[in-house]
């Protein structure tokens, strides 16, 4: 890779020339920002930022910003080449070509920024990599919940905290579909997921195809991030297990409002401080009412991180669409800029191995819904079956009577291997009719 005292064009610039790859939601918006705002961060800044080139794949396309034909193009790698653009924004999406654009703008000296999250979860350590050797920002505030600053929070203010937990609502799709099927069930009404998902798509909240953000890759994929920067491992995809929220019921909804809590599908990342492993993870989850988290409605995303010095800590805002994500991709940009012209550039730092903690390892409280047989010894049989594998019953309950019976427990915090083989044993109970979702709780 070269090194970046061999691109003079780029020392120390007043005026900062963008590249921007990609003109859809969030390329546009930003666009329109930088515009905006150009005058403001000049004033502050003494640096004028301008949108210089804009590469896309098809020139005629209609557009939600206008931009002259002089500064669109459809080469993209004529833009991070180019020895006039200073810096190159990133809105393209996907791996590639968005990787290898990525690795040769900092080859060439350019600070880049992106929301790609999908790109970081899977090769940001190569990335990270070669800006550090560049000597340059690669800088990704809104591929974590958009528009809410939380990157720069680990990154700087919570760089040196013994982090120990991490739980996200990290996808605004989702949330909206929850909260549509909570309120319902809080005015006892029908609770349908699929009515609440078109209602979703309906609001541009949910893709067509809604598969990454109702089955928790979307999710997945920031936790492999927030993972990576909060504790200076590799965390990638790969590692994150996921169950979405397409199996949510209305029953277990209405249970769990009845017990004090409100399911959300969380993203939770956690530090085992005895081994150092890292368990990542992304399902739905019982929040209790009382948590900060049980008040995120709708498509909103909030972060409530743990720490050993900090306590505990919470942020909030819009996770999702153009100009939050733009409001991001544009702080990255002034930060870039300014460290460009300073001849400086900020570093998520040394990455070692992360240790993955199997799902099977790790610890929760869970819901468990049985449908039973309403006859004498059941509760007996039913409770043996979890005394056997060693998970304690916190909260114990029958719902319904005759054919309409069913059990439902809350365990004490249990091993999730234990748990699993404490499923399988019930299903082959015959006074069990079914095994309903299991449900994971976070304590207060
Ligand atoms: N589709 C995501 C969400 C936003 O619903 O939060 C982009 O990550």
């Amino acid at each position: 890779m070269s090194n970046v005292l061999d691109h003079p064009a780029v020392d120390r610039p007043k005026v900062v020339r963008i590249g921007v790859l990609g003109c859809g939601n969030v390329g546009a918006a930003l666009i329109d920002i930088v515009r905006n705002r150009a005058d403001v961060v000049e004033q502050r800044t003494g640096i004028r930022l301008e949108v210089t080139r804009v590469a896309v794949r098809n020139i005629s396309a209609p557009r939600d910003v206008e931009v002259g034909e002089d500064v669109l193009t459809r080469d993209a790698m004529g833009v991070v080449t180019d020895p006039d653009i200073d810096l190159v924004v990133e809105s393209i999406g996907g791996i590639e070509p968005a990787r290898e654009l990525i690795l040769a703008a900092l080859a060439h000296g350019k600070p880049v920024v992106t929301a790609n999250k999908e790109l970081l979860a899977n090769v940001g350590a190569e990335l990270y990599a070669a800006a550090d050797e560049a000597g340059r920002d690669l800088l990704f505030e809104a591929a974590v919940a958009a528009g809410i600053p939380f990157v720069r929070v680990l990154r700087e203010s919570l760089y040196g905290e013994p982090i120990t937990r991490i739980l996200g609502i990290i996808n605004g799709t989702t949330n909206y579909i929850l909260t549509k099927m909570t309120d319902a069930v809080d005015a006892g009404g029908d609770a349908d997921y699929s009515a609440a998902l078109k209602d979703a798509q309906s609001l541009g909240f949910a893709e067509r195809d809604p598969t990454a953000d109702v089955e928790g890759y979307d999710a997945g994929a920031k936790a492999a991030i927030i993972a990576t920067v909060a504790f200076g491992k590799k965390v990638v995809a790969g590692d994150v297990y996921h169950q979405g929220i397409s199996n949510v019921t209305a029953s277990e909804i209405a249970i769990a409002r009845r017990l004090g809590y409100v399911v959300k599908l969380l993203g939770i990342v956690e530090r085992d401080p005895s081994s150092d492993e890292i368990s990542v993870r992304v399902h739905p989850t019982m929040v209790p009412d009382q948590h900060p988290l049980a008040t995120v409605r709708d498509s909103f995303n909030a972060i409530f991180v743990e720490g050993d010095y900090v306590d505990s800590a919470l942020f909030y805002g819009r996770g999702a669409g153009g100009a939050p994500t733009a409001s991001a991709v544009f702080g990255d940009v002034i930060d870039a800029a300014i460290n460009l012209r300073a001849g400086t550039h900020g570093s998520v730092g040394a990455l070692g191995k992360a240790t993955i903690k199997p799902i099977d390892e790790t610890s929760a409280e869970y819901l468990l819904g049985l449908d039973v047989a309403d006859q004498p010894g059941v509760l007996h049989a039913v409770t043996g079956v979890f005394a056997e594998h060693g998970v304690s019953i916190r909260v114990a309950e029958q719902e319904g009577n005759g054919p309409d019976a069913r059990l439902v427990f809350i365990t004490h915090v249990a091993r999730e291997s234990d748990v699993q083989a404490t499923v399988r044993e019930l299903n082959g109970l015959e006074a069990v009719l079914a095994v309903g979702g299991l449900i994971r709780v976070i304590g207060n």
